[in-house]
C-alpha cells in the first residue's frame, strides 16, 4: 500500500481508467501547464495560478508541485489520455496532512478537453486512490461558489457541499465565495462509485 506519508518520489504511481493515465507530474510539463492553466477561461477559476502564465512563473508552479509531493503534501498527476500518450491535458492532485489523513483535491483541464467527462474521470480515479490505496480519511475541495461546472465534477464524484466561505478568495479586485465539498472514506466506500468495476491497467 502506498500511503499519503510516502517520501519517496519514486513511489509516486500511475493510475489508471478506462481513457485515462494519471502520470506524475515533470519538470517537461511546464510548457504545457503554462499555456493551458494560463488560459484565462482555467485560470479565473484556480487560487494559484495567473493568466497569463509565464513559463518561469509555471515552471516554478511545477517544481513546488514536486517538491511537495517529496516532502510528504501529497501527488500532482498529470491528466493524459490513453490515445493522445504523454501530453498533458491537465493536472488532478491531492494536497495531503497526513497526520489528519485528509487531503484537499485539486485540478483543471486545458479548456479544449473540457465537456467530454475527462475530469470526472480523473477524480473518481484519484478519490478511489486516496481511499483504497492510500487509505485517507477524507478527501475535500474549495470551488469559487460561481463554478457550477466544477461543482457538478464534485458531486458526481460523490461529494457533498459542506457550507460557503464568504469573501474567502481574492480574484483580482474581487473577494469572491468559496464552496466547501467534502466526502468522508467510509461514505465513499458504501457509495455505488467504490463498487464500480475495478480500473483498467
Ligand atoms: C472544472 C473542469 C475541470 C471540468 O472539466 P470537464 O472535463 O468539462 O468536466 P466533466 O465533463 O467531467 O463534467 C462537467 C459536468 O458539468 C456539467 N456542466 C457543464 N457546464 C455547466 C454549467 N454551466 N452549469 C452546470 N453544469 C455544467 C456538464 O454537463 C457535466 O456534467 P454531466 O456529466 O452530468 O453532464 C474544467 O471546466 C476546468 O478545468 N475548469 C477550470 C479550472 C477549474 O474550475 N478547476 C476546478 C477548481 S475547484
Amino acid at each position: 500500500m502506498i500511503g499519503p506519508l510516502s517520501t519517496d518520489l519514486t513511489q509516486q504511481p500511475t493510475l489508471h481508467s478506462a481513457r485515462l493515465i494519471l502520470r506524475p507530474l515533470c519538470s517537461e510539463d511546464a510548457a504545457a501547464v503554462a499555456a493551458l492553466a494560463g488560459d484565462r477561461r482555467v485560470a479565473s477559476q484556480l487560487a494559484d495560478v495567473p493568466s497569463p502564465f509565464p513559463l518561469d512563473v509555471a515552471a516554478r508552479w511545477v517544481e513546488a508541485r514536486l517538491d511537495r509531493f517529496v516532502r510528504g503534501g501529497g501527488p500532482t498527476f498529470a491528466i493524459t489520455e490513453r490515445v493522445r500518450g504523454a501530453m498533458l491535458l491537465g493536472t488532478v492532485s491531492l494536497r495531503s496532512v497526513p497526520r489528519d489523513r485528509r487531503a484537499e483535491l485539486g485540478y483543471w483541464l486545458g479548456h479544449e478537453f473540457w465537456g467530454a467527462g475527462l475530469a470526472s474521470e480523473a477524480v473518481s480515479r484519484v478519490l478511489r486512490w486516496a481511499f483504497v490505496e492510500s487509505n485517507l480519511h477524507r478527501v475535500y475541495a474549495q470551488v469559487i461558489a460561481t463554478n457550477q461546472r466544477s461543482q457538478r465534477v464534485l458531486e458526481k464524484a460523490g461529494m457533498e457541499r459542506e457550507g460557503t466561505r464568504r469573501g474567502h478568495l481574492k480574484k483580482g479586485r474581487r473577494f469572491v465565495d468559496v464552496d466547501q465539498y467534502g466526502i468522508l472514506r467510509d461514505e465513499w466506500m458504501k457509495s455505488p462509485l467504490a463498487g464500480a468495476k475495478a480500473p483498467h491497467r
